[in-house]
């Protein structure tokens, strides 16, 4: 049995995801088994450096969110609309999802985990923070067991790589956000970047997992870095701090009101000796603080086609592992009625 990809999407990161799964020497043999089915982008006369026939490609990405013969829906384009609709018509449709969309996600997570429930499909999203830092997964899994007491951390690429070129060389705020974007870092609209929004939606997502529950986006105070002046940066540094844009999640206090969180993304003063003040670039990192893990840090590349890519095409073939294993049950129950002769038959 192949299974059937649908991707809508195919910018940055859906073009990595397709660089990997249209090369899988090498790599899981489980990738050989996954075919991109369908391809839904804006413009179908755009130039792509992937090899897909153009058969593939489709406006109409609602033909692809409801195609019977498609499996799991793999959802790259980003923002909330069409993005949202598409993901639940999809899941209305029977069809897994995949996604790395940490704006429809924090806003309208409990709509679309409710309706996957209802129809009994997986939706993943390891991509949608920390680019290729496998986080979410050790949070719903290996992690699960602790009672964690924060979640912080660097969850933003591009501002992280603008504020490091800007302690490094003093460069400018607009030329470096320009490389930014020219490297696939930014969001479409990288006001989401520099304002702190992007890091907000994925600490709503980190939190809700960490501390159970719903954590809402509106509930996170949110202060992006337009404000960092080239001054800020030197005088930081002259007192032994680096500026980092933070996202933090922490219970007020674990003892007297352990329910109770502060949410806060900011640019914040992290002393140079904290693992944090090291994480340069493009680079992300997430500490976690658990009882009785004590700290679990995650370091790896927040952005990118490449990295996201990877954690995306992970998520496609855990839903695909998963198809494969139920699919191995359904035939050996089958050969059992087969095979197992009633008694009172025999
Ligand atoms: P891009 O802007 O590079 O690509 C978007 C793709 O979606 C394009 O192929 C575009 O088509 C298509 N598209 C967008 N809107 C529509 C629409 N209304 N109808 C049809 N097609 C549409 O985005 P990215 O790849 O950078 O990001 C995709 C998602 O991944 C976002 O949710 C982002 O937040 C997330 N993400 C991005 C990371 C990154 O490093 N870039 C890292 C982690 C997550 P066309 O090609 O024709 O223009
Ligand atoms: N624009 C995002 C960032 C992409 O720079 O971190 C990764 O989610």
């Amino acid at each position: 049995m192949g299974f059937k990809i649908g991707l809508l999407g195919l910018g940055t990161v859906g073009t990595g995801t397709a660089e990997i799964l249209l090369d899988p020497t090498g790599r899981n043999p489980l990738l050989q088994e996954i075919e991109i089915y369908r391809v839904g982008v804006r413009d179908t006369t755009k130039p792509r450096t992937v090899d897909l026939p153009s058969t593939a490609f489709t406006t109409d990405l609602e033909a692809i969110a409801t195609d019977p013969d498609i499996d799991i829906v793999v959802e790259l384009i980003g923002g909330l609309e069409p993005a949202r609709s598409l993901i639940l018509k999809a899941i209305h449709h029977k069809k897994h999802v995949v996604t790395a969309n940490k704006a429809v996600i924090s806003r309208y997570g409990d709509e679309i985990f409710t309706a996957a429930n209802e129809a009994g499909v997986y939706v993943m999203l390891e991509a949608a923070v920390g680019g290729g830092i496998p986080v979410i997964q050790p949070l719903k899994q290996a992690l699960v067991v602790n009672r964690i007491q924060s979640v912080m951390g660097i969850v933003n690429g591009t501002t992280n790589y603008i504020l490091t070129r800007m302690q490094a060389e003093g460069a400018d705020f607009a030329e470096v956000l320009a490389d930014a974007q020219r490297l696939g870092y930014a969001e479409a609209d990288p006001t989401a970047d520099v304002d702190g929004l992007d890091a907000a939606d994925k600490l709503a997502i980190l939190a809700s997992l960490a501390f159970g529950g719903r954590v809402k986006l509106e509930d996170v105070y949110c202060e992006g870095i337009r404000q960092v002046s080239a001054a800020d940066i030197t005088y930081a540094d002259r007192l032994g701090f680096t500026i980092k844009l933070l996202a933090i999640a922490h219970r007020e206090s674990p003892t007297d009101n352990p329910d109770l969180l502060q949410l806060r993304v900011h640019p914040t003063l992290v002393p140079k000796a904290h693992p944090l003040a090291s994480v340069n670039g493009v680079y992300n990192a997430i500490l976690v603080e658990g009882d009785p893990v004590g700290q679990v840090m995650f370091y790896g590349r927040g952005a990118g086609a490449g990295p996201t890519a990877s954690a995306v095409v992970s998520d496609i073939m855990s839903i695909a592992a998963i198809l494969k294993v139920e699919e191995i049950e359904a035939q050996q129950f089958n050969q059992q009625k087969v095979d197992v002769p009633h008694p009172l038959l025999s």
